[in-house]
């Protein structure tokens, strides 16, 4: 196994009924702002259990934060921030509103003129504002760690940021809150944590059984849960299941001491930047071609997996391996997402090349955990996912 270092300080407060707790959370001693996204929170009653909690505590508001936030949205909040001398924020949402936040927390205590830098440059950031969470989306995992996606529709960029001083304080997790979720919204949080836990164990074997079987508990149990969290999303065994899911597959205890891979994500990215297509969507995608693309290296740990997740016992290990990117791709399309790039739009001839150069511009050129998915090797996996 690798060396590693563990560090979560996020505290996790979980189960129905707990938002009310918010009001011993959030400190009674600053300026605090909510911030939440398109109103979605107002519709189904959360909005009301927030602000219930909150009502000793000097807050104000900043709406509209979109799916894949949008920078100069951020930038917005940011004015507020200095202008009313916010101490700490609270987020209400899905992992749109938590990143965002977390972009502003970096951005809040940056010392540099442009905080678009903290993105394009990779700033890591190791002190930020302080803030807490309210999930309403099980998904990213975003929720207990320390990382953060933001968008610049203008540019058609969607980069990444993080550091130490990103986690959130405390996130409550009530999974009441998957009743309103939009059928097309459970599909892409099923995906998007089974595509997180794959790319943090879709390598090689690494002496780390216990990572391995971390990691295909977590996938046993998201393909075992999703046809009932996606029937009735009021079912709550299900829905406990599947957030708890989502935030232990990318809490960052899976990946200790184990290699990653992350490029179907860094690669997928860029399908949201050019043409806006959902993050778990562009990961069905980008995931079967990536893998039958790097089909040699991964091929040990493909068949592991066909073994030990879908119990296919028979056959050589290059045929259950085959047969386990089948079986991925069989799962996202159980849940209605579309695999094919094709199925998004017609305008992806020559797309490839531009994934290409915009890693090659974002410095993102020796993807996978071999370090060996050049722009020129992306743009081949882009052109397989046509
Ligand atoms: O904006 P509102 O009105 O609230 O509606 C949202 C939004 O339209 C809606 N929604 C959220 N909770 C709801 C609800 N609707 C009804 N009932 C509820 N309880 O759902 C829509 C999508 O929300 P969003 O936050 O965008 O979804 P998700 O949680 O999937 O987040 C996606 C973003 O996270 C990034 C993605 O790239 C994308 O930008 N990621 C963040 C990661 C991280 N920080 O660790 C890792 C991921 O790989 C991912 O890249
Ligand atoms: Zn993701």
């Amino acid at each position: 196994m690798r060396n590693f270092e563990l560090y979560v300080p996020t505290k996790m407060i979980f189960g129905e009924g707990e938002i009310k707790k918010l009001a011993a959370e959030v400190p009674s001693d600053k300026k605090i702002l909510l911030l939440y996204g398109g109103g979605s929170i107002k519709k189904n009653g959360i909005y009301d259990q927030v602000v219930a909690a909150l009502k000793d505590h000097d807050f104000i508001e900043f709406s509209g934060i979109e799916a894949n936030p949008e920078y100069t949205t951020l930038l917005k909040a940011l004015e507020i921030i200095n202008k009313e001398d916010v101490g700490y924020m609270l987020a209400v949402g899905g992992g749109s509103v938590i990143d965002g936040t977390k972009f502003l927390a970096s951005a809040a205590l940056y010392e540099g003129d442009t905080p678009w830098d903290i993105l394009s440059k990779r700033i890591r950031t190791f002190k930020g504002l302080p803030f807490g969470t309210v999930l309403t989306l099980p998904a990213t995992g975003s929720e207990m760690n320390s990382g953060a996606v933001v968008s610049r529709s203008e540019t058609n960029e969607k980069l990444v940021m993080g550091g130490p001083g990103l986690f959130p304080e405390f996130s409550i997790c009530d999974p009441t809150v998957v009743r309103s979720i939009p059928k097309r919204q459970l599909a892409n949080g099923l995906a998007d944590a089974f595509t997180h836990v794959l790319e943090q164990y879709m390598t090689y074997p690494a002496d780390a059984p216990l990572q391995d079987r971390f990691s295909e508990s977590i996938l046993q149990t998201l393909l075992e849960i999703a046809p009932a969290v996606m029937k009735d999303p009021n079912d709550y065994k299900a829905a406990s299941n599947f957030m708890w899911c989502c935030t232990m597959a990318l809490n960052g205890y899976i990946q200790k001491g184990v290699p990653t891979d992350w490029s179907v994500h860094m690669i997928a990215h860029e399908l949201t930047a050019f043409y806006g297509i959902d993050h778990a969507r562009t990961l069905a995608i980008i995931l079967p071609s990536a893998y039958t693309k790097k089909f040699e290296q991964k091929k040990a740990k493909l068949a592991q997996y066909a073994e030990r997740v879908f119990n296919l016992q028979s056959g050589t290990m290059e045929e259950k391996a085959k047969k386990a990117i089948e079986k991925t791709e069989e799962f996202y399309q159980s849940l209605g997402i579309q695999t094919r790039l094709r199925a998004y739009t017609d305008a992806y001839d020559g797309f490839s090349q531009t994934v290409a150069k915009s890693l090659t511009e974002h410095g993102l050129t020796a993807l996978g955990e071999h370090q060996d998915i050049t722009p020129e090797v992306a743009a081949e996996i882009v052109e397989m996912a046509y």
